[in-house]
């Protein structure tokens, strides 16, 4: 397992689940204040965005994709990150995303499947959380997770955002959605800001199955599904009472127990399409094979792990054993019948999914830092020309040099009292403290410049009991060497951001 969002399933789980269970609402970060006239338009027009006001304001209306949002205290989105809205990655011809989605897509086929790629990234906070089952005091709905607009406006955490409104508009038997998703997080290879995800779901209708047999329509869909050698592992049951439930108010356990099995089948198809292609792809790459890669001419390895998500029960994450290790790649379960029955269509039942592309991306491509898919650097790009629309060209991509990183830490205090303590003075309190609040001044100041923020000391004051904490920023830029005076300067910038945006006491 690589981290806690790395791909669509992992993050926030049901407390008391996994080791990165989010367990708190944390407090939010201290980026607003009072609201100014200015606006902040997220066209994006060049490499380099406009960084944050360093003097804490925050612009009463901000404008993305055409749209003009008014923003309040709530209010936490970086320039930086508002730019990026206007990329979608996911639809440019043969970027690596757009591959992938397409390879996605070709396992769920039109006219069953309808393709969704063009959604608004702003998505109300009811959408993204509430029609979706999360609880008030859900852990992802803190300030200090979500990129907030207005109390009730955010950009989308995740695709299935969409759900509820597909649900009811009820196009077809099944969709895929493809779309950039926004969450704060930690700065290292595998985590950016934003990343693409793809959400699949399958409803059948029990007014239009023949005799009302849900059951049997579902498993007669199944049959006609093709085949596939790949050794699945499933040691659970589809649905325990206490761990994973069916939902007996609304479903058979024959009708749960199909739809489950309709679901694991389309997805180890799907992942063992995405598989064998990267497998494929290495192969060409060095025709001698490896003695991994001759590991790897043996079937594909999954397995389905029990999971929960608040839309889904019973869920499951899929795990595949890939050179050596069980990752996992994506999250799923039966819908909540809730979902169905608010968007006026209590007779459907169906199944959902979400997947990750970067993280599958860099599977497939062997691309081995996320800040790469937002370069617009030609000797990445024209590595994946053509590969859209003859997939057999497909390669591992060939890295360009690796420039010299170089390492600067940053010690500092936080203010001694809490938040609801001392309004007077400025800054974030121990209490309010959360890290991926120092995460988005440091990609706001010095954005894909650098490749990881570690915390690397941590210290409690005895006698005052004020904390001091020390990261690590490490600077690396993918597309040249960073003199020695440029690291410095933007170290500098950093660090002036902290005291300016956060209010810490540099030591
Ligand atoms: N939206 C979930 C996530 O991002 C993934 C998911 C989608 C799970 C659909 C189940 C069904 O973590």
């Amino acid at each position: 397992m690589i981290g806690p969002r790395c791909l669509a399933g992992a993050l926030w789980r049901r407390a008391g689940g996994q080791s990165h269970v989010k367990l708190f609402l944390r407090g939010g970060s201290q980026l607003s204040s009072s609201p100014t006239q200015r606006c902040w338009r997220a066209a994006y027009s060049s490499d380099s965005a406009p960084s944050l006001p360093t003097d804490n304001t925050t612009p009463r209306t901000v404008e993305i994709n055409g749209k003009t949002y008014t923003t309040d205290a709530w209010f936490n989105v970086s320039s930086t990150v508002l730019a990026l809205t206007s990329r979608k990655l996911h639809l440019q011809k043969d970027h690596p995303v757009a591959i992938t989605r397409k390879i996605v897509e070709s396992v769920f086929p039109g006219p069953t499947y309808k393709y969704y790629n063009e959604f608004d990234p702003v998505v109300s906070t009811y959408e993204n959380f509430d029609s979706l089952g999360f609880p008030p005091d859900h852990p992802g709905r803190a300030r200090s997770d979500t990129y907030y607009i207005n109390k009730d406006t955010l950009l989308r955490t995740h695709t299935s955002a969409h759900e509820a409104e597909l649900f009811r508009a009820r196009e077809s038997g099944g969709y895929l959605i493809s779309a950039d998703v926004y969450r704060r997080d930690e700065v290292d290879r595998s985590h950016y800001p934003v990343f693409h995800q793809m959400e699949g779901a399958r409803v059948w209708d029990r007014n239009q199955v023949p005799n009302g047999d849900l059951a049997a329509a579902i498993r007669e869909d199944l049959a006609r599904l093709p085949k596939h050698n790949v050794r699945v592992e499933d040691p659970n049951p589809p649905f325990h009472p206490e761990r994973n439930p069916l939902q007996a108010e609304h479903h058979t356990p024959e009708e749960a127990a199909a739809v489950a099995a309709h679901l694991k089948h389309s997805l180890e198809l799907m992942v063992n399409e995405i598989f064998s292609r990267a497998k494929a792809a290495a192969a060409k790459q060095s025709p001698v094979p490896s003695p991994e890669q001759q590991q790897e001419t043996e079937p594909l390895r999954v397995r389905w792990v029990e999971a929960y998500f608040p839309f889904t029960s019973p869920s499951w994450e899929l795990e595949v054993f890939y050179q050596g290790d069980w990752l996992e790649v994506l999250g799923c379960g039966v819908s909540k019948q809730e979902l169905h029955i608010n968007a006026g269509r209590p007779s459907q039942i169906g199944w959902a999914f979400g997947i990750g592309l970067e993280r599958i991306a860099m599977l497939l491509f062997q691309i081995p830092d996320i800040r790469l898919f937002w370069s617009r650097d030609e000797r990445f790009l024209r590595q994946f020309r053509g590969v859209e629309d003859d997939l057999a060209r497909l390669r591992p991509f060939v890295p360009f040099s690796r420039h010299p990183a170089c390492y600067k830490d940053v010690s500092f205090w936080l203010r001694g009292t809490s938040a609801a303590g001392g309004n007077d003075r400025k800054g974030v309190g121990a209490a309010d403290w959360h890290a991926n609040d120092l995460m988005e001044v440091v990609r706001d100041v010095a954005g894909d410049c650098v490749e990881n923020v570690r915390l690397v000391d941590e210290f409690m004051h005895p006698k005052t009991g004020r904390r001091s904490l020390c990261y690590r920023i490490n600077y690396r830029s993918l597309e040249k060497t960073l003199t020695n005076a440029e690291t410095n300067e933007m170290h500098d910038r950093v660090v002036s951001a902290l005291v300016e945006r956060l209010g810490v006491e540099i030591r």
